[in-house]
């Protein structure tokens, strides 16, 4: 091969490099690459891989998902990650995350996606949004054997149709909600400062809502995460829907053992209600079950409101 074409190969490569440090949307085409250096793009594909060993295509691949790895260590976000990488739009690489981020499960039983979207760039729409996340949990549910839940935030306009959709792309469970820590302002220090404060059985009711609405209509598992807090708390949530629940918050308020104490008030519950089983249980309120669904909805509004008077005279 003459000297000439291995540094027009060379400039071809240097010129994928600049590209990709420039975060331009890649990859970059033959065409392109045939302009630069003058060579036909045929020749060019076979003397690229002559002298470097992989196509154009799999060096520019190669190079953007070092970088892919690099903004995911610094802590940027998939999105931040992404958009350095010159990916444009995460589906790109949720689309090849398998392969090219090498997901992998060891020994775990099953795995829970924790979507933690804080969607500050006012770029990115809602549906775009809902996309990413769809298609993330489909690339995962494709590349790793072991079932896949998915933990949500409630801040989706639709929170229905997310659902559906990812039950459709394979989500093996659907836990509700995730708590979002809010940062707090500190009067005093004149300091914005993170604050984390433990749930209370009062979020459960935005829970039970969704549980009761989605039970019977997506074929996933659903889990209630978010104020469980007592074995009644737990007795709430599968009549609304939930196959199971999580507890944190009251574990680390009342210890592990806690764990326990809720068991065995569900069971002391069960036989006191003369419930033979817990399937029994499940969804018996759920919207397609109760006899009132429209309770689930925006029924007796202003009946709701004047409550308060009650709730003042006990408080
Ligand atoms: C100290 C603390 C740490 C948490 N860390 C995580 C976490 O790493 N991943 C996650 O998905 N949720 C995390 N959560 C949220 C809990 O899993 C759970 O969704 C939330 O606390 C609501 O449930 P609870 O009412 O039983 O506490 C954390 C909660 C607390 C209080």
């Amino acid at each position: 091969m003459s000297e000439q074409m291995v540094s027009a190969v060379r400039e071809a490569a240097s010129y994928i490099e600049q590209r990709a440090e420039a975060e331009a949307d890649g990859p970059v085409s033959l065409k392109e690459l045939s302009d630069h250096t003058g060579i036909s793009p045929w020749h060019l594909q076979r003397q690229f891989k002559r002298v470097l060993g992989v196509s154009p295509r799999q060096y520019d691949d190669a190079l953007r998902m070092k970088r892919l790895r690099k903004g995911l260590k610094s802590g940027v976000g998939v999105a931040g990650a992404t958009f350095e990488a010159g990916y444009g739009s995460s589906s790109r690489v949720y689309e090849r995350a398998a392969a090219a981020l090498g997901v992998q499960v060891h020994g775990a039983d099953a795995i829970e996606l924790n979507v933690y979207v804080l969607p500050l760039d006012p770029r990115q729409d809602g549906a775009s949004i809902e996309r990413d996340t769809v298609l993330m949990v489909q690339a995962v549910r494709r590349a790793v054997k072991v079932p896949v839940a998915v933990k949500l935030s409630p801040f989706y306009t639709a929170f229905a149709s997310l659902a559906r959709q990812l039950d459709a792309a394979g989500a093996d469970g659907l836990v509700l909600f995730n708590r979002l820590f809010q940062p707090d302002v500190d009067p005093e220090a004149l300091e914005v400062r993170p604050a984390l404060q433990l749930s209370a059985p009062s979020e459960l009711p935005l829970r039970l809502r969704w549980l009761a609405l989605l039970a019977g209509q997506v074929r996933a598992g659903l889990a209630a995460s978010g104020g469980v807090h007592s074995a009644v708390d737990v007795v709430r949530a599968l009549m609304a829907g939930a196959d199971v629940v999580q507890v944190v918050s009251a574990l680390l308020l009342h210890g592990p053992d806690h764990l326990a104490g809720l068991r065995a008030g569900l069971s002391a519950w069960l036989e006191e209600h003369e419930y033979a089983s817990l399937d029994q249980l499940r969804g018996s309120l759920s919207a397609a079950r109760c006899p009132e669904p429209e309770a689930w909805g925006r029924a007796n509004y202003m009946l709701v409101l004047r409550s308060w008077r009650t709730l003042a005279r006990h408080a």
